[in-house]
Order: structure tokens, then sequence, then C-alpha cells
């Protein structure tokens, strides 16, 4: 029998984040638009005799990632052991890429990659639905980290629609040493929901809805670095669609989704939001700037993650996203820049490593 198997599973972008009230799970309805980026956390289960999980973290953020049953790899495998009805003793290795609790959701992409190689390990025989099902249990993004490429998630983002992108993707990654915690923007949002609604904005960019702020890109066409930056998204689908701020929030992206598919990434820069941005802003402050200088060296649109503090730029090409990552690094700015690539696939066994 094996005793130990590798797996790998892709960070994730949200370049469209609609977020609808909380319902009675205590979880926010999600219409969001996911992209599975080249950011692989790399995760080994090894057997071992006596029963139990082990957790191992080593690469970026290690520290921060937690060793003891909370951590969301040693859940994974335990969910799978009990669906499997299989006896866990464990040793997992989790080699980290993805930064910690920055918004591109790395402790579903080790929940994902552990749960394939667990499932190989223990030969579950369990079908593809059932894996997805135990992944859904686990986490709002680890179904998404399980199938990768681009897809519009809705409900807490389980319930999965494949898109097609009929271009390469190119992203310039502001990462930050800060995480900012999911409930805690989810929380904010619902006390700006409130507020907001009544009309006030009080955070960077524009808010045309309860907490929904879009992303921000060039009022002019790409390649006018210095023009007047302009948000846009929500306030056409405000125009279009006179529902309540949450119902909106949960519209269909679809003008979003046909810039997508017609590989139009201008229109893709432009249409990025994140109803969640105003939340992050509020709590790191230093992200406005930071979105603004991405803008200015080029990006042709700029949204921070899920719930942050990454931020996502939108590049025109491979050497596009070269350059304004050098320019983001330099000073003043002295941002944290990684140049990334959108993936069409999400987690799977290295085969021939295990
Ligand atoms: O699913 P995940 O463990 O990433 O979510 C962490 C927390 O974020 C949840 O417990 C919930 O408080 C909040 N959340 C939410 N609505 C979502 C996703 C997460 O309120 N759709």
């Amino acid at each position: 029998m094996t005793r130990q198997a590798v797996a790998v599973a892709p960070a994730k972008l949200n370049l469209h984040l609609g977020v609808g009230e909380r319902g009675p799970d205590g979880y926010h309805p999600l219409c969001t638009v996911f992209q599975a980026v080249d950011l692989w956390e790399r995760v080994t289960v090894t057997l071992r005799d006596a029963p139990g999980v082990r957790i191992n973290v080593a690469g970026v953020g290690a520290p921060r990632v937690p060793r003891d049953e909370t951590n969301l790899a040693a859940r994974a495998a335990r969910a799978l052991a009990r669906r499997a009805g299989v006896d866990v003793a464990v040793d997992i290795e989790i080699d980290k890429t993805i930064p910690v609790a920055g918004g591109l959701a790395g402790g579903s992409a080790d929940a994902a990659a552990t749960l394939l190689a667990c499932d190989a390990l223990w030969e579950t025989g369990l079908a593809p639905d059932d894996l997805r099902e135990v992944a859904a249990a686990l986490g709002a993004d680890v179904p998404f980290a399980l199938m990768g490429g681009t897809a519009l998630g809705r409900g807490r983002g389980e319930t999965l629609e494949p898109l097609p992108v009929a271009t390469d993707v190119w992203w310039v990654l502001i990462t930050s040493d800060r995480g900012l915690a999911t409930p805690e923007m989810f929380a904010a949002w619902d006390r700006a929901h409130g507020r907001l609604a009544r009309g006030s904005t009080g955070v960077p960019g524009e808010v045309d809805r309860a907490g929904g702020t879009a992303g921000l890109s060039h009022a002019g066409r790409a390649g006018e670095a210095g023009s007047n930056v302009t948000p846009r998204g929500p306030a056409a689908r405000r125009q279009l669609h006179p529902a309540s701020p949450a119902e909106v929030g949960l519209q269909r992206p679809a003008h979003l989704i046909e810039a997508l598919t017609r590989g139009d990434l201008p229109e893709v820069g432009r249409l990025l939001v994140n109803d969640l941005q105003p939340c992050a802003l509020a709590a790191a402050p230093e992200l406005g700037a930071r979105l603004s200088a991405a803008l200015a060296a080029g990006a042709l649109g700029a949204v921070v993650s899920g719930s942050g503090p990454t931020i996502a730029a939108l590049s025109a090409s491979h050497d596009a996203a070269v350059r304004i990552a050098a320019t983001l690094r330099s000073e003043p700015l002295a941002c944290a820049a990684t140049v990334a690539r959108a993936v069409p696939g999400g987690a799977h066994p290295l085969l021939d490593e295990a």
C-alpha cells in the first residue's frame, strides 16, 4: 500500500464578489466570480502508525498557521475519514505559497489538497460529488479550490458554474504582512449595510449601494496612466435593477461574464467589483493608495480579493504585469507584488511524487 500522497491546490481571486444579507445559518449568500491563479499550496500526507492527525507547516506565513485540530487541513482529513469510514492516522505537511488570511483562500486550498491526498491514500472510492459535499461542509471556498479554473459561485460559494475565458489572464497580486479575518469583514459589512443603505459612504471609492464598491479602473481607455481614477461597476447595475441593495448584490454579473467570454480584458478591468472592499479599506486604510498606485502603474483595474487584504491588479499581458509589479515594488510604495497567471484547473494529485 502507498504510504504517501502529494496534492496541490491553487489560490483564488474574486473578480466579482456580491454579498446578500446574512442568512439564519450565519452565512451571507454570495454571487461571485472566482478565478484560480498559479500560487500553489502543496500538501503531503503520510500514513503513520499512531492514530490522529499531526500537522506540520512550512513556507509563506507558516508561523501564523495553527497546527492543532482547528487547522482546515486537519478538519478536512477527519471529515473525509468520517465519510469514508476510515480511522485517521496521518501526518500532513503543508508547504505554503499563498499568504495567510490574505483573501486568496489559502486555508481552503490546503483543505482541498488534503482531501485529494487522503482520498488517494485511503482509496475511499468516493464519487466526485461526495468529495464536493465534504468540501462544501468545510468552508465556502473549498469546493472552488477543488474545481479551479474560472467559475460563478452562488450560495456560500459551493454552487459552481464553470465560465469560459477566451484569453490568458495575468495579475499582479499586492500582498500584505497583516491578514484580515473573513468573519470580521462580513460583520463589518453587516454594520455598514444599515449605515450605507441610508446614503453615507465614508470610504475611499464609490459606495453606490449597501456596502458595495466597485474595483477601480481608469476612466479612459486602457493605458492612459495618470488619467482620473473613476470607480465603475454596480452604479450601472443599480440603474438596471431597482431592487434592494442586497438583492442587487446577488444578481448575475452578466457583463463581466460576457467580457471574460470575449477575452475583453479592458472591460474585465472596468467591471471588477467587491462588496467587501469598503470593509477591507476601513480596516486597512493603506489599501486605498495601493489600489490607485496599481492603476497609475498601468493596471486595467484593481480590486481587493475576497475579504482582503490582497489586491488583485489586472494586467494587459505578462510583460505589462512584470512592469507593473516592478513599479509597485520600487520606492516610495515598496509593495510586495507578485505576478500570477490564471490557471484552468484546480487541486490535483502529483502522482510522480508520491
Ligand atoms: O467558510 P469560511 O470558513 O471561509 O467562513 C469563515 C466565516 O466568514 C464564517 O464563519 C462566517 O462568519 C463568514 N462568512 C459569511 N458568509 C460567507 C462566507 C463566510 O458570513 N458567505
